[in-house]
C-alpha cells in the first residue's frame, strides 16, 4: 500500500482532534469528578495549574485539526473553486464544519477559559467552601458546566460533519 500525502494529512488530523475533543472530554468526565474528593483550597491550585498548563496545547491541537481541515478539503480534496463550496453538499457540509471549528474553538479560548479561570481565581469562594460554606463555589462551578457544554456542543455537530463528509 502506498501512503499519499493526502494520507499523511489525514493521520495528522486525526491526531489533533483525538488530542482536542479527548482532552476536554477526559478533564470533564474524569479529572473534574475525580478532584471532588480533593479539599477546596488544593482542587483551587490544581485546577489553575491544569488549566494553565492544557490551554495552549488544547488551543494549538484545534488549530491543526481546522488547518488540515481546510486542507483536506480544497488542495487535497473535491473543492476547487469558491463555488464548489455553496453548489455541493460536500462544500456545505465542509463550511458547517470549518465555522463551527473555529466558532468552538474561539469558544474554549475566549469564554470557556476566561470562565473557569475568574472562578480559580476568586480566592474567597474557595477559602469560603473550605470553611463549609461551598453553596456559592457548587453555583460558580454549575456555571463553568454550563459554559463548557457549548464546546461540547460543537464537538457533536463537527462529528455529524465528518460522518456526513466520509
Ligand atoms: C471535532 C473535530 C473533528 C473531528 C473529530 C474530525 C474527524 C475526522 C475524521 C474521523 C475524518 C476521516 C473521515 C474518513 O475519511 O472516513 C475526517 C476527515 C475530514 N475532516 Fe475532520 N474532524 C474534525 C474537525 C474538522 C474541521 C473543523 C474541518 C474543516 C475545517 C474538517 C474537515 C475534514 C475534511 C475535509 C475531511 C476529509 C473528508 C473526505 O473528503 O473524505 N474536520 N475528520
Amino acid at each position: 500500500m502506498v501512503w499519499t500525502s493526502r494520507d499523511f494529512l489525514l493521520g495528522v488530523h486525526l491526531i489533533a482532534a483525538i488530542m482536542w475533543v479527548g482532552g476536554v472530554a477526559f478533564i470533564g468526565w474524569a479529572v473534574y469528578p475525580a478532584s471532588q474528593f480533593m479539599p477546596p483550597l488544593e482542587r483551587r491550585q490544581f485546577f489553575r495549574s491544569l488549566m494553565q498548563w492544557s490551554h495552549r496545547p488544547l488551543a494549538a491541537a484545534s488549530a491543526v485539526v481546522i488547518a488540515t481541515g481546510i486542507w483536506l478539503g480544497t488542495a487535497a480534496g473535491p473543492i476547487n473553486r469558491w463555488a464548489d463550496v455553496w453548489q455541493t453538499a460536500y462544500g456545505r457540509v465542509w463550511l458547517t464544519a470549518l465555522l463551527t471549528g473555529i466558532a468552538t474553538l474561539a469558544w474554549g479560548m475566549f469564554v470557556g477559559y476566561r470562565k473557569a479561570m475568574t472562578v480559580f481565581s476568586n480566592e474567597y469562594l474557595w477559602r469560603q467552601a473550605n470553611g463549609g460554606d461551598d453553596a456559592p463555589l457548587k453555583k460558580a462551578m454549575t456555571s463553568i458546566i454550563a459554559v463548557q457544554s457549548v464546546e461540547a456542543a460543537g464537538f457533536v455537530v463537527l462529528i455529524v460533519c465528518m460522518l456526513l463528509l466520509s
